[in-house]
């Protein structure tokens, strides 16, 4: 055999082989997958008479995260829909926008160590959006507790105070009080809390991998990201999805009315939700 039909050979062996690893894990990753979620067939066109009917009621709501990636796209897309009388930011810092569409927004910096302080920021807003965040990489353990935890539960309780009826908190796949894994756990457990606040109606989205375009280097996210986009070419996954298709499913749910008060939307339902009302899911 030629040096040239050996390198061929093991070549072909060598895409053979990955291709049967793709295809394994993509069976492993559907074998995982969330359950099938409710359909959402008939929002696309209904969607402009719930907004309608929402608007009507001249609701506010404040977003916690707005300068994060999530709270950034689901800030430009409830502005385009156009839902709330009055939109709060409430951050760390006073964000600048150059756009005339980000013109009303109010902002309330507040200091969230001393959140009991601030307990004005919360008040009169019917509803609550949180996409606060951040990894024990950027904040250490303790920190990461403080911020994804502490601050997030301690928000949700001036909200209720302040008379949110509606709290809707961007959590993770995965959360599980219980779980072994610090974050999981940290998320299962703020879930939890939170639901003990009480609030009319609490919805929980549960992300995969946020696809997302992230100026901050987080190389394992990075390689998460570039994994699941890959496999999605040869499977539907519940294990990513982009930032504008959890920013809409958090959008189009908040003009539903769900049956129980308190929803959990996995992965896949946030897509699905993200897909009735127009959105490609960005797999990129
Ligand atoms: N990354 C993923 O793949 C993934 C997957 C599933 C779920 N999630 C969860 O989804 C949520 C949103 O994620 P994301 O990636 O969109 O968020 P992100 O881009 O990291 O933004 C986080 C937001 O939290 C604020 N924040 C962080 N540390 C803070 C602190 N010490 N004090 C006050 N504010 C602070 C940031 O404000 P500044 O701009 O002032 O820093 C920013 O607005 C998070 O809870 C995350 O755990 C993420």
């Amino acid at each position: 055999m030629s040096v040239m039909q050996l390198l061929v050979n093991t070549l072909g062996n060598a895409t053979g082989l990955i291709t049967v690893l793709i295809c394994v894990i993509a069976a492993l990753l559907h074998y995982f997958d969330d359950p099938d979620p409710v359909k959402y067939t008939s929002m696309a066109e209904d969607m402009k008479t719930l907004e309608e009917k929402f608007r009507q009621q001249n609701k506010s709501c404040f977003i916690l995260g707005a300068s994060g990636e999530t709270g950034k796209m689901l800030l430009q897309e409830l502005l385009e829909r156009n839902i709330f009388s009055k939109i709060t930011l409430i951050g760390r810092r006073q964000l600048t926008f150059e756009d005339k569409a980000y013109a009303n927004l109010v902002q309330e910096v507040v200091d969230f160590e001393k959140l009991d302080d601030y307990a004005a920021a919360f008040q009169g807003h019917d509803v609550g959006y949180c996409c606060l965040g951040t990894t024990r990489a950027k904040a250490g353990t303790e920190g990461f507790i403080r911020v994804d935890h502490d601050y997030v539960l301690k928000s949700a309780e001036l909200a209720k105070a302040g008379g949110s009826t509606q709290f809707h908190l961007e959590s993770s796949r995965g959360a599980d009080k219980n779980s072994n894994f610090l974050y999981l756990r940290v998320k299962g457990q703020v879930e939890a809390e939170i639901e003990a606040v009480g609030f009319d109606r609490y919805a929980i989205y549960r992300p995969g991998v946020l696809l997302v375009d992230r100026q901050e280097s987080r190389p394992s996210e990075w390689l998460a990201r570039k994994f699941f986009s890959a496999l999605s070419a040869v499977s539907s996954t519940s294990m990513a999805i982009s930032i504008q298709a959890v920013a809409k499913a958090m959008v189009a749910n908040t003009l539903l009315q769900p049956e129980q008060k308190t929803e959990i939307l996995e992965n896949k339902a946030i897509a699905s939700l993200g897909k009735s009302t127009g959105i490609k899911q960005d797999t990129k």
